[in-house]
This record gives structure tokens, sequence and C-alpha cells, in this order.
């Protein structure tokens, strides 16, 4: 299957690196937005995942022919209904540090035991194919709110996050372990099959 390039809408090497190691059995490459000479400047002002996703896909696509792929992924802890949610980047203000952030959120859960610490990380990836059809898909990986950081790789809140299969936090597993789990990696891998869907249509 060759369908060369996707543009991902993202700035972040880490997710071009996680995204063309799942995509690398499509021939497809996966270039950031950046690398392709695009410059998008968007507001992520949608009400769910998906939505935010494709604003930023859009933006992309209305530059571009190729396909164009963006995605949009929060944490949300079921004990404060749900939050930080889609707001998760710009929880406590996006310049502060992941730090305070994770003390913070355990802090509010403090005194809460282990079973109503259940929490997730949601992953939306939004596809605008060269006809200008839209995909969306959705992904999630379930967890618990730890008691303090724990591990060192990954970001964000993944040294808070407690994944019970692995007795581990996000944090504490290695790249290729997170992607076979995370909501992201398996996000991915459903875009992945709809994105084969497509290819098999075109090519009848
Ligand atoms: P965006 O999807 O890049 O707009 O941002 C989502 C935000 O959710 C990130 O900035 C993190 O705060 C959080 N988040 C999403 N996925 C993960 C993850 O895999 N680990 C840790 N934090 C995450």
């Amino acid at each position: 299957m060759h369908m060369g390039r996707i543009i991902f809408a993202t700035g972040n090497a880490g997710k071009i690196r996680e995204i063309n190691a799942i995509m690398a059995d499509t021939g497809m490459e996966v270039v950031s937005v950046k690398d392709a000479g695009i410059q998008i400047d968007v507001e992520e002002n949608g009400k769910t995942y998906e939505e935010n996703a494709l604003i930023k896909a859009r933006a992309a696509a209305a530059v571009s022919k190729d396909i164009v792929m963006a995605d949009d992924s929060g944490l949300e802890i079921d004990y404060l209904n749900g939050e930080p949610g889609i707001y998760s980047a710009r929880y406590l203000g996006e310049d502060t540090s992941y730090r305070i952030k994770n003390a913070d959120l355990v802090s509010r859960l403090e005194g809460v035991p282990d079973e109503k610490r259940t929490a997730r990380f949601v992953c939306a990836i939004a596809a605008v194919l060269p006809d200008g059809r839209e995909l969306t898909v959705r992904a999630a990986i379930e967890g618990r709110i730890g008691y303090e950081e724990k591990g060192a790789n990954g970001f964000g809140y993944d040294p808070i996050f407690y994944v019970p299969e692995f007795q581990k936090t996000t944090a504490e597993l290695t790249e290729t372990e997170k992607n076979e789990v995370s909501h992201r990696g398996k996000a991915l891998r459903l875009m992945k099959e709809e994105l084969k869907k497509y290819e098999n249509i075109t090519c009848q």
C-alpha cells in the first residue's frame, strides 16, 4: 500500500516519531506541518476532542494537497467530573510546569480511595482527505491517579497516571510499551484502518 505523504498538524517531534513508527507498514511518510512548510494558527475552541482535532486538520488541509491529520487529547479524572479534559494543556495555564499541575491534581484527590481515583487519557484523531472527506476516531487508556509523581519517561500527566495492568505509571513505561497501550497509539491504529478502507475505495 502506498499513499504518499501525511501531514500531521503538530509541532511535537515526539508525536511525529511515534506516528511514523505506527504507520511504517503502510509506506506512508508522516511529516509535521512545519517540515511541510505550512504555518497554521488556530484557536482550539471546540467542545470535544474531535472538534479540536478537526479544527487543526482543516486549517492545514486548506493549504495542502496531501492527507492531513491532527490529534487532540486530554486526561479525564472521574472524581473531578472529567477535569481537566479538553482543557488539559491549558489547566492552571499553558506555561505552568507539570510538576505544579500534577501536584495540584494529586492534592485535589487527597483522601480519595483507590477505587474512586479512576481516570483515562483520551485521544481523538481527525483526518482530512484530499477529496475533502473527513474522518475521526477516538481511543482511551484507563488508569488511576497516583499519590505522587513516578517515572521520568513520557510527558505531561504521565507521572501521575497509574496503569493497573503494568503496576506502573505511563512515565515508567518505555516509549514502545506506552505506544502499544496508549490512547494515541490505539487511535492511530484505528485511523490507519480507516485510511486503508479509503485506499481500497480510491483504487477501485
Ligand atoms: P494536545 O492534545 O497536544 O492539545 O494536548 C493535550 C494535553 O493533554 C497535553 O498537553 C497533556 O497535558 C495531556 N496529555 C495528553 N496525552 C497525554 C499523555 O500521553 N501523557 C501525559 N499527558 C497527556
